[in-house]
């Protein structure tokens, strides 16, 4: 690749890796460089353990001989130890730096892959809660940054709206539907015949006989009263789930809930058959996954012939697989889910499917709340859309009290409140359990959504007031930025973060990534005069470093799928 379409720090490392492959006689794919932990240590760090061992000298003296040996332009080596570390050369940086910042393609990779993504897949006839905004807002976010990176990336809902409990659900409206309630409020009036079902059914055993009886006549596929009162409850559920979306300003390629796949079922079991995979136990059908390494076979149809949750899983996958050709196929769902993904790529191994390799499970970790456990069986559901109106009325009242003459106070409320909430859980990797916390999430300092917002309001307000605010790179002379490298390191390392996020699959290296430029320009905001510092030339360097800053804040907000005000 030639060195100037390398993004940000880029440029400089491929530089490092070429001089030390030469050095070492190695490809320069095998050498990696490390960020040194101790920042004043230079930017990149090269370990020299494993190349010592190869060439029979101590680290510390292998680093000493590569220092004396290399010669990088605009990089200077360092030994500490059995590290050689590599510092850019401050002009050069804030150079090539700036040119990448102002540019519109910062941070885009080249990686032309094919990706189905598949997030959030809330179920009917229940409301979206918050354990649903992290399959969202993680699975939104992964696209933005693959489709970044290069990736084609089809965005799939796969809506929970097929299995036993939509038997329950018609049942349940048969007894106690109460139209008036529907239209008010669908999902909550759903959601109450859910919960009386439950608590009746164990006095009551006609109930689950109708239950079954109503599934069965949805599974026969006949367009009868069973279907028709599923299709209304797909349609109201939809229309709720989708306010939500247009909130979040998130979109799909498809929505196809687990029924779409309903015809493909009996072809999925044929085929299981085919491979001679299938078993017969108890009357129902199975796969041994035993050869697997996992004791619990996978049930592909019960006895009574009715398909689960794993078998229109299994047909899904391959109909993706001939519908993409795929060379990544993402499932953004809960760690919860973890046996049953396991289980059902096995299916698939067992089949002899390669391309189950490129099946992988987004997994992420719990929402926690001082609620408590947040289960839709006893009704007690923190919904997610009551979840974004708090945020929002919270960020009106600290609007009002920062800021009380904002103009269009809602709408900046609005993006605040959503920045809050989006940015929270995304700066979390995101195995981990996430604690929700109001104060903590909705604060304009700290690690916080309002912070990033704020520090990128900031930046447009300077330019704002600046009398030529558009600065071309060719104008600016990159020797006067030379007193700030912390910021020009910060922005440099962003095409990185973005890189890191798509193949880790983790947005939080983003994130992080974003709060480090933040910080490193509200330093130089505060430390530096911008406008009117007495020097033409010196106010125009530091124009275009802020806005180099909010470019990088504005894009870097916006594959995190965090709104980026200009005033707040
Ligand atoms: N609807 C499921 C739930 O809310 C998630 C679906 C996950 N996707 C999948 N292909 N199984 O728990």
């Amino acid at each position: 690749m030639p060195e100037t379409t390398l993004h940000g720090l880029d440029r400089f490392s491929s530089r490092a890796r070429a001089a030390l492959a030469h050095a070492l006689e190695q490809d320069p794919e095998s050498i990696l460089l490390e960020v040194p932990r101790d920042e004043t240590h230079g930017e990149f760090s090269f370990p020299c353990f494993q190349m010592a061992k190869a060439s029979g000298e101590t680290p510390p003296a292998l680093a000493a001989r590569l220092a004396a040996e290399l010669e990088i332009e605009a990089m200077q080596t360092e030994v500490v130890g059995p590290f050689l570390n590599f510092r850019i050369d401050t002009t050069p940086l804030a150079a090539a730096i700036l040119e990448g910042a102002l540019a519109s393609d910062y941070g885009k990779g080249e990686q032309n892959e094919t990706t189905v993504l598949e997030f959030s897949s809330p179920n009917i006839a229940k409301p979206m809660h918050v354990g649903h905004l992290r399959s969202t807002v993680i699975g939104a976010s992964l696209a933005r940054i693959l489709a970044r990176l290069g990736h084609k990336v089809t965005r799939i809902n796969h809506l929970g709206d097929w299995g036993s409990q939509f038997g329950r659900l018609v049942a349940a409206w048969r007894r106690w539907g109460n139209e008036d309630a529907f239209a008010a409020h669908p999902i909550e009036h759903l959601l109450e015949l859910y919960v009386r079902f439950h608590e009746e059914e164990e006095k009551d055993p006609t109930l689950m006989e109708e239950a079954k009886a109503a599934f069965g006549e949805l599974e026969t596929g006949e367009d009868g009263d069973s279907r028709r009162l599923w299709k209304r409850f797909t349609e109201a559920s939809l229309l709720e789930f989708d306010k939500i979306y247009a909130r979040l300003g998130i979109e799909f390629e498809h929505i196809r809930g687990e029924s779409w796949y309903e015809d493909r079922l009996e072809g999925l079991v044929e085929w299981l058959d085919a491979r001679g995979v299938l078993e017969e136990s108890d009357g129902a059908q199975i796969v041994d996954l035993t050869a697997q390494g996992m004791d619990t076979p996978c049930l592909v149809k019960t006895a009574l012939g009715t398909t689960l949750y794993a078998t229109r899983d299994l047909a899904a996958a391959r109909s993706r697989w001939e519908e993409f050709s795929f060379d990544h196929s993402l499932y953004v769902v809960g760690s919860e889910q973890e046996l049953h993904f396991r289980q059902f790529k096995a299916v698939l191994d067992r089949c002899g499917e390669d391309w189950a390799a490129r099946i992988e499970h987004i997994s992420f970790g719990l929402i926690r709340m001082a609620e408590g456990k947040l289960s839709t069986r006893e009704g007690k559901v923190l919904l997610l859309s009551k979840v974004l109106d708090r945020a929002c009325e919270l960020a009106m009242e600290t609007i009002a009290d920062k800021n009380p003459d904002l103009a269009d106070r809602g709408a900046v409320a609005e993006q605040v409140g959503l920045g809050a909430v989006i940015f929270h859980d995304l700066k979390h990797q995101r195995q981990k359990d996430v604690v929700f916390d109001w104060k903590e999430v909705l604060s304009f300092e700290g690690d916080t959504g309002p912070y990033l917002q704020y520090t990128h309001a900031r930046c447009c307000s300077i330019l704002r007031k600046a009398a030529s605010p558009n600065i071309a790179f060719q104008d600016v002379d990159p020797s006067l930025l030379a007193d700030s490298p912390e910021l020009m390191v910060a922005l440099g390392r962003y095409p990185a973060a973005i890189r890191e996020a798509g193949n880790r699959r983790e947005p939080s290296a983003l994130a992080q990534a974003l709060l480090r430029i933040a910080s490193a320009g509200n330093a130089f905001y505060r430390d530096r005069r911008v406008l009117g510092c007495g020097d033409e030339a010196l106010e125009r360097a530091r124009l275009a470093a802020v806005a180099a800053l909010r470019n990088t804040l504005a894009d870097g907000l916006g594959l995190l799928g965090v709104p980026a005000p200009e005033e707040m």
